[in-house]
């Protein structure tokens, strides 16, 4: 049973699961925050969405924070992930599952999945000497350690070395058939710099890595052997396959409906997990591959990498209590090509708002409905009969501005919507300062002047509909003031929306009632130094 029709297209994204050891910092937010736009652009065209997000619970990493806080490991876990869960909604990330790698349906699911690809022969006992990051959870190459064996990601943290026996997973035996996938799917891998990076990483040959681990109990306890645990990627990994069974169904590999995955977002420093591990780790196990892995950059503070020791953590919670969930949503896809570092800067934030959805757009929208209600009866005027466009070369972007935007969603190319988006606003506003419809009322000119005020009323409601899935707010406040009852944050595309009219030109209806004017984004203030 599948909760999707078939006539529907399947659309699933997902975020890592994070890992429990702190509460959400900015990072998880931006990659989170990404997912959502994209899940909720696809629900604006009608597609059957999936959005996946989740924590990752086990493991060493998260056994030590309890300890060091004296609580159980569950207890710790309990009280981190309510956490992201509270930011999320802060966020108003519109989240479809929510999965817990400690969660019994998870661990069935885990076991199940290990079984496979022990049936498949891909699993085998070995010994594992090495040096060991437990805050990336993963073994180092010697040459790749700064001076004093510490990890190059925390450089705050020695590795520590191991030498036991382990289970390893055969990755060598996938080396042709990954080379294979990364040919016949160039886009399996985005963008273009990380796909470069995994062909360089593949090119030097793979070596089996291991998948278990002694002492440690937090953890799956591995079906073959119960004095080892399931090393917690092999575990975490597999948490896009439980969100892919609908949750009053039994979790089985079977019963995954959903899988495969269209796009995994991730950050680069977990890049190898998703676009090597994982696709062998699936082949083995007999599942169809996902669609594509993107792994978009880092966010630094003021231009530095944020870290507790430099004392420059953005926390997401303070940041969304001061000023909205929009603003920072829009913020980070607009001023942050995807894929690329980004940083972020308060008095640039602030800006930001203030000059595109305070300034231009909202006064774009302010300035004609004030207008409207003064000389058009408080409606959205007609523009039937034969009045002459005034300014075709306008109206002609607007027309191509919905298959714009709606590729550069696709790309995920959010700078790039937003971008468009805002230069046909910012004509709009233009083209009210030079064709001056309030002179022409006065001139008596009454066709030219609602010609005027219908161009521009339909310039901020096609700008409102496509930048809904980054705005859901303020799109929900411009479409309320143009007279329609539509809520984006609880749509029904389908029925209320069909994409091809509403991000199209001209979907505006005359003598649709307009509400009164009211400014539908309060200008942001940076907090007294
Ligand atoms: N638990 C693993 C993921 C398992 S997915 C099967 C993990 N968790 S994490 O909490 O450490 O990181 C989660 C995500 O946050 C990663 O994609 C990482 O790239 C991202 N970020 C961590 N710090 C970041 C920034 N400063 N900026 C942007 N993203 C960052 O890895």
């Amino acid at each position: 049973m599948t909760s999707f029709s078939k006539e529907k297209n399947k659309f699933v994204v997902t975020t890592p699961i994070y890992y429990v050891n702190d509460l959400p910092h900015i990072g998880s937010a931006y990659t989170t925050i990404a997912a959502d736009v994209v899940a909720r652009f696809h629900r604006l065209r009608g597609d059957a969405v999936l959005m996946v997000t989740g924590t990752d619970e086990h493991g060493q990493k998260i056994q030590r924070t309890a300890e060091a806080l004296g609580r159980s490991p569950q207890a710790h876990c309990d009280e981190i992930a309510a956490g992201f869960a509270l930011l999320w909604e802060k966020l108003n990330i519109q989240r479809d599952r929510f999965i817990r790698t400690t969660s019994p349906r998870h661990e069935a699911i885990v076991r199940e999945f290990f079984q496979r690809v022990w049936d498949a022969g891909d699993i085998y006992l070995g010994q594992q000497q090495g040096w060991y990051c437990v805050s990336c959870e993963e073994f180092k190459e010697e040459r790749d350690l700064l001076p004093g064996k510490h990890c190059p990601l925390h450089p705050n943290k020695a590795v520590e070395w191991r030498d036991e026996k382990n289970y390893f997973f055969r990755l060598s035996k996938y080396q042709t058939a990954l080379e294979a996938l990364y040919q016949s799917q160039p886009n399996f891998i985005q963008p273009e710099s990380r796909r470069n990076e995994v062909l360089s990483f593949v090119s030097q040959g793979l070596q089996d890595f291991s998948i278990s681990r002694v002492n440690l109990e937090w953890g799956i306890p591995l079906p073959v052997d119960p004095d080892h645990t399931i090393y917690v990627w092999f575990d975490a990994l597999l948490n896009y396959v439980t969100a892919s069974v609908e949750p009053d169904q039994e979790p089985t590999l079977d019963n995954a409906v959903w899988w495969p995955v269209s796009l995994h977002l991730i950050g680069k420093d977990i890049l190898r997990f998703h676009a090597v591990y994982w696709p062998a780790m699936l082949m083995s196990a007999g599942l169809p591959l996902p669609g594509r892995v993107f792994g978009h950059g880092f966010l630094t503070k003021d231009g530095q990498k944020m870290s507790k020791s430099l004392g420059n953590i953005i926390d997401p919670f303070d940041l969304v209590q001061r000023y909205n969930s929009d603003a920072i949503r829009y913020y980070f896809l607009k001023e942050i090509e995807f894929g690329r570092d980004g940083d972020f800067n308060e008095t640039r934030f602030v800006n930001i708002l203030n000059a595109d959805l305070a300034n231009d757009l909202g006064n774009l929208l302010n300035r004609v409905l004030k207008l409207a209600h003064k000389n058009c009866g408080g409606k959205v005027p007609g523009i039937e009969g034969d009045r002459p466009p005034l300014d075709e070369s306008f109206e002609a972007t607007g027309k191509h501005l919905g298959e714009v935007v709606a590729q550069a969603y696709e790309n995920l190319a959010f700078d790039q919507a937003c971008n468009a988006v805002l230069s046909v606003v910012r004509a709009g506003n233009k083209y009210v300062d030079e064709q001056a419809p309030w002179t022409l009322f006065k001139q008596g000119n009454q066709d030219g002047a609602e010609r005027v005020i219908y161009t521009v009323l339909e310039t901020a409601r096609l700008a409102a509909y496509l930048l809904s899935p980054i705005v859901p707010d303020l799109s929900t406040r411009i479409y309320r003031q143009l007279g329609f009852n539509i809520d984006f944050n609880q749509l029904q595309p389908s029925l209320t929306t069909p994409f091809s009219v509403h991000s199209s030109w001209g979907a505006l209806q005359a003598g649709q009632p307009l509400a009164s004017p009211q400014p539908v984004f309060q200008r942001l203030e940076l907090p007294e130094p």
